[in-house]
């Protein structure tokens, strides 16, 4: 008799899929205690994160403070007067759009919570080749990060080739209209704010370039301590909020992060509507057919079982920077020394940036034969819009032969389908997004699926998923030294 292969997928209406029919089976989790766990901390973690769209609160969720603090990330999709997008800040944010395409440069400053969304948005509806090709930009203006570290060479890299753009300006008879945008919640951070600063000084006495700058930062903070609301306020620059209830890693669908989508010209609202469909179909869902439920209780059983790294491996360059943001998701928001009743706990699974093929070649080894202590879970964009297919310029020799009208798209899935298989067969723990495409409706789903699952965990090992305690002893020591 044959092996019958059982498979375990979630689909949501708008295709997206989630397939972990990898992480059952032998030397994995039972169907059985899959369902056990789903019944009973699975249906007490769906009900707190209810209550939390619901309220707004969080169990135990204290600011840094001290103080209670709202969560409002579930509301982010939502545009309503009162919600962290409104109709109001959604057309500030259309105007921004436009008014950026009478500049040459953006230039965003931020780290953390402030940069990584904002670096998935350009990696994927800009791309590397952004800067350089202005019909893909449209009219949209050049787009460069930094102060997302306080490495001198990469910031003088960026001086060097932004007045190297204001010299050939100078030639064309206009001076390179630059806009700087810090972004920081707290207004102090010393990457974002050393950044700005060496670059304000220097492009401001460059007479080829005329600078302008934009503040994204809390508008209700108080002036006397917020360095960029006073400069905003002497300098008359436009401002953007980060709003109450929205912390760094949760920000991406607001203004700190739809500030670069409107650089790039994309398309806002459709971001925002995948997001919406992805809460409201989790919100309705039975509990066993709610992904997002599903991949948290998931990973937090294999946990159990000493799985404590998690590989997040997309199938696509463009989705590197993905991986980047989920592990500051991940890892902020689930590594905690204390659970909430302020029980020693140290949860947590460690995050590992991947990116397929790529790291076949570098990370496969460890995944495939090192230590049971890892989830892989690939991501894979079904139908990819580009295709590549190889022509063969080499006829007189044999050994290109099978190059001829080869199929880039088709290799990658291969790949994708091996490496699973291989784990797979050696009863490996690993799980599949699959997106029907890369564009700003799926790539919402997409992110807020994977801050909800993060809600979900969170609840399921019963820690703060929305504080990061744990980064005040280096801040404290680091301030000693400067
Ligand atoms: O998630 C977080 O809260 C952090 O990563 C912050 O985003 C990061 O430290 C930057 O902080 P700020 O926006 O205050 O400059």
């Amino acid at each position: 008799m044959g092996v019958v292969e059982v498979s375990y997928n979630i689909t949501v209406p708008s295709g997206i899929v989630f397939n972990f029919t990898n992480m059952l089976g032998e030397g994995r989790l039972s169907k059985e205690e899959v369902e056990q766990a789903l019944e009973s901390a699975g249906r007490a973690a769906d009900a707190a994160v209810a209550k939390l769209r619901e309220t707004g609160f969080s169990k135990a969720h204290l600011s840094k403070d001290g103080t209670p603090e709202h969560v409002y990330f579930p509301r982010m999709p939502y545009i309503k007067e009162g919600n962290p997008n409104t109709e109001a800040s959604i057309i500030k944010l259309l105007r921004y759009s436009k008014r950026l395409r009478h500049y040459d440069v953006v230039v965003f400053l931020g780290v953390g919570g402030s940069y990584l969304g904002n670096k998935v948005l350009f990696d994927c509806f800009g791309g590397c080749h952004w800067n350089a090709n202005p019909t893909l930009r449209q009219g949209q203006p050049r787009i460069y990060f930094s102060g997302n570290n306080m490495d001198p060479v990469d910031c003088n890299g960026l001086v060097f080739e932004v007045q190297r753009l204001g010299k050939r300006y100078d030639q064309l008879g206009r001076p390179l209209r630059v806009m700087l945008v810090p972004i920081s919640k707290s207004g102090t951070t010393l990457e974002t704010i050393s950044a700005f600063t060496y670059f304000y000084d220097v492009f401001s006495k460059d007479k080829d370039i005329e600078l302008d700058c934009t503040v994204v930062t809390d508008l209700r903070a108080d002036v006397e301590k917020a360095p960029l609301l006073q400069l905003a306020e002497k300098f008359g620059w436009e401002k953007f909020d980060i709003k109450e209830g929205i912390g760094g890693r949760f920000c991406v669908m607001t203004d700190p992060g739809l500030v670069t989508m409107a650089a790039l010209g994309g398309d806002i609202e459709e971001f925002l509507r995948g997001a919406r469909e992805m809460d409201t179909y989790c919100k309705q869902a039975e509990l066993h057919e709610n992904p997002a439920l599903m991949n948290a209780l998931l990973k937090f059983l294999a946990y159990g079982k000493g799985r404590d790294i998690e590989v997040f491996m997309p199938y696509s360059m463009h989705l590197k920077s993905l991986s980047e943001w989920y592990v500051q998701l991940l890892a902020e928001s689930l590594g905690k020394r204390y659970d909430r009743n302020g029980e020693l706990k140290h949860y947590g699974r460690t995050p590992i940036v991947a990116v397929g093929t790529t790291d076949m070649h570098a990370q496969t080894q460890q995944h495939q034969d090192g230590r049971l202590n890892k989830v892989v879970q690939f991501l894979e964009v079904a139908n990819p819009v580009e295709e590549a297919i190889v022509h063969n310029p080499f006829p007189e020799f044999k050994l290109f032969a099978q190059y001829e009208g080869m199929d880039m798209r088709k290799n990658l899935r291969a790949a994708l389908n091996a490496n699973e298989g291989a784990l797979t067969s050696d009863n490996r723990y690993n799980a599949r997004f699959v997106l029907p495409k890369l564009n700003e409706y799926y790539l919402g789903q997409l992110m807020y699926f994977l801050m909800l699952s993060v809600a979900y965990e969170g609840e399921l090992a019963d820690v703060d998923a929305y504080d990061q305690p744990g980064v005040e002893v280096y801040k404290r020591l680091m301030k000693e030294q400067l």
